[in-house]
């Protein structure tokens, strides 16, 4: 039968967690797979916002999206040409804090330019943001690709970012097939239900 893949990993920790009607975030749209994933489970009554810095993968995801527009199934979607180091400015004040879930798959858009790669810099700036706009008990997922060029130092920066984040503040897991060191793997936050900062 074989473990689950690391994405749909990623997709069953969120759907565990994320209740219809919420308020979720996808820092790299892509070709939309996590995004159109992330609006099924918020359903009309909830909220998306979907960052990239390349149009291709906005025009990509609206494309995967609009199925569930012509059933009034989509929530409402905000889809940003933008870098998610700006996620924080982005995202209205009064959502601070309370966003379920926020994914990221790192690397590079299939089938476009293979140089315009997520940073560790701005992915780390991201991550930490992220933690601010999350809502206690909210799930953070990171796809990590050590496989292409820069992908391992971003992988090992973010894996380090999540070892590093003081327990009170969320719970940090990796879900990893050991054997294949060059494939995608995923770390996920559970951040505090309580915290005192
Ligand atoms: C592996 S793809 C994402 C796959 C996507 N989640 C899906 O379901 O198809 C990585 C994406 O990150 C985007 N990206 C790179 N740097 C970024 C940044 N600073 N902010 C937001 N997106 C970025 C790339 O343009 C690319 O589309």
């Amino acid at each position: 039968m074989g473990f689950l893949s690391v994405l749909s990993t990623a997709h069953r920790w969120i759907a565990e967690r994320v209740q219809p009607g919420s308020a979720v975030i996808d820092a790299t749209v892509g070709g939309g797979v996590d995004a159109r994933f992330l609006a099924e489970t918020v359903g009309p009554k909830g909220v998306l916002y979907g960052f990239d810095i390349q149009a291709e993968a906005l025009l990509r995801t609206e494309a995967r999206l609009a199925p569930l527009r012509e059933q009034n199934l989509l929530p409402e979607v905000h889809l940003l040409q933008s870098s998610h180091s700006e996620m924080e400015r982005s995202i209205p004040r009064e959502l601070h804090g309370t966003i379920a879930a926020i994914m990221f798959n790192l690397g590079y858009l299939p089938g476009a330019d293979t140089t315009l790669v997520t940073l560790p810099e701005t992915t780390l700036a991201a991550l930490d943001a992220s933690m601010r706009l999350l809502a206690p008990g909210g799930i953070l997922t990171c796809v990590l690709y050590p496989g292409h060029p820069g992908g391992r130092e971003e992988a090992d920066a973010v894996e380090g970012w999540a070892a590093a984040l003081p327990s009170a503040l969320g719970q940090a897991a990796l879900y990893r097939m050991i054997q294949k060191p060059a494939a995608p793997y995923l770390v996920a936050i559970e951040k505090r239900t309580s915290i005192s900062l």
